[in-house]
């Protein structure tokens, strides 16, 4: 699905405070803290809780392989001023038995309410459209997750309705609103500021 440029982990995704880059074995530690909290576990489908330093070596292992593959993208977001040092996560994931490609993000607890996520997933979203020839990113949120909502809002998905979904890190299946963004509707919220891919 995504082609030679972001399949190298040199790769770089700039926003006006964040990079985005793939997450390292490094980062396990500062996963498992951000993710363990339950306010980001229990409002995902699919991160468990409790959330381990085994499950953030897993999940590293994993991202890494699906970038390198081009399968999916998952990315991790830092502050300029501390690259080393992962806030959160973005990602893209193949679902091709479903024919659409899953977008999912969390942001680490302390960093919430600044429009870190917003300012993230609409250059991720931008960098998808730009580099892959899909026609629209699949999304969903829990029903109760009223900042997920106001994000997808924001980036330009439109709600499709409810679902039920397997969600094992839950416990079972659960009800998510699903969402989707358009192509043609993909925003641009940075006007000329495009954000800028290096892979160097
Ligand atoms: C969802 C999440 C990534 C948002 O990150 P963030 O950087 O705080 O998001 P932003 O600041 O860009 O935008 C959040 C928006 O939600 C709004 N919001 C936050 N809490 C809200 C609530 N309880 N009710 C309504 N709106 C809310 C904020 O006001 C903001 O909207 P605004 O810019 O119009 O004021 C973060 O809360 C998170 O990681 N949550 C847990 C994991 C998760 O839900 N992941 C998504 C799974 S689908």
């Amino acid at each position: 699905m995504f082609p030679e440029v972001t399949r190298d982990d040199v790769f770089r995704l700039e926003t006006q405070r964040l990079w985005l880059r793939w997450p390292r074995a490094a980062d396990a530690a500062a996963i498992a803290r951000l993710a363990g909290d339950p306010d980001i576990a229990l409002n995902s489908t699919h991160i468990p809780h409790p959330y381990e330093i085994h499950h953030a070596d897993a999940f590293i292992v994993s991202a890494r392989a699906e970038n390198a593959a081009g399968a999916g993208l998952v990315l991790a977001l830092t502050f300029k001023r501390q690259p080393k040092e992962p806030i959160g996560m973005v990602g893209l994931h193949g679902a091709p038995d479903r024919g659409e490609a899953m977008f999912g993000f969390w942001l680490g607890k302390p960093f919430w309410g600044q429009g870190l996520m917003t300012e993230a997933a609409a250059a991720f979203t931008d960098l998808v459209f730009g580099v892959t020839s899909l026609g629209r990113i699949a999304s969903a949120a829990l029903p109760t997750n009223a900042a997920s909502w106001r994000v997808h809002e924001k980036l330009g998905f439109l709600p499709l309705g409810r679902s039920v979904v397997s969600a094992p890190a839950r416990g079972g299946d659960v009800a998510v609103e699903r969402f989707e963004l358009r192509r043609a509707a993909a925003p641009t919220p940075f006007g000329a500021r495009r954000p800028r891919v290096t892979s160097a």
